[in-house]
């Protein structure tokens, strides 16, 4: 226990430039790295990588040994981000708005899953002045979004399929199929 203790304190100690929010609950076993952000209503899991300058911001949960790597951005802006056990974020990925990520996922770089659009049916006013709408995002358990993917608003993507590199998904994706193609299409099953 003591142990476990002064493992903890110093890994706060070694975190100086590290904000993380005062009621953020840290596992001993967790790495996080110094240039992280990690504020507002935050759930953390244990055994975590949380690499350099990842941002973890407003209402967010994560699960047990999540990978979570370079640059991420993961706001849930008013919403709440739910990302389930042994998932891995891949470098420079952005999770916005409403979503909801299962168990076993792996997240490829450069993607980009926004759980939300710009209302824009007004052509008299601005797009910027409409405000926004979520109906939010769920990606299954054991999905792997390949690198440069976009899924938008209102998507579900089944248990166990693949998407493949540089797609854009707009539509639900069934349980173990593979997709590809902007907008993404079934090219085969698993
Ligand atoms: C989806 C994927 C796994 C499929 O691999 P595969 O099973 O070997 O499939 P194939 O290469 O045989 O391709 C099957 C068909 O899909 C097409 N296809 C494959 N990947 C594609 C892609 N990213 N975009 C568009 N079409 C694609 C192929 O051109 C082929 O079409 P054809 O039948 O008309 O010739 C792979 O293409 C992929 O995108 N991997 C992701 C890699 C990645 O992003 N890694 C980052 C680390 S997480």
């Amino acid at each position: 226990m003591l142990i476990k203790i002064i493992h903890y304190i110093k890994r706060r100690w070694g975190m100086v430039n590290c904000k993380i929010g005062a009621f953020v609950n840290l596992s001993p076993t967790s790495h996080i790295s110094c240039s992280a952000r990690i504020l507002g209503n935050i759930k953390l899991g244990k055994s975590l990588n949380i690499q350099r300058n990842v941002q973890i911001l407003d209402n967010v949960s994560i699960g047990d040994d999540v990978d979570i790597l370079d640059n991420v951005q993961i706001r849930s802006c008013g919403f709440f981000i739910q990302i389930g056990a042994r998932v891995l974020i891949n470098r420079n990925t952005t999770l916005l708005n409403q979503v909801s990520i299962g168990e076993d996922c792996l997240i490829g770089p450069n993607t980009t899953i926004v759980g939300g659009n710009h209302l824009y049916k007004n052509r008299s006013a601005p797009i910027n002045t409409q405000g926004n709408e979520s109906k939010g995002i769920i990606i299954d358990n054991d999905v792997w979004v390949g690198a440069n993917v976009v899924v938008c608003d209102g998507v579900h993507i089944g248990k166990g399929s693949i998407i493949a590199a540089g797609s854009v998904v707009t539509k639900d994706v069934e349980s173990f199929t593979i997709v590809a193609g902007a907008p993404a299409k079934k090219i085969r099953e698993r």
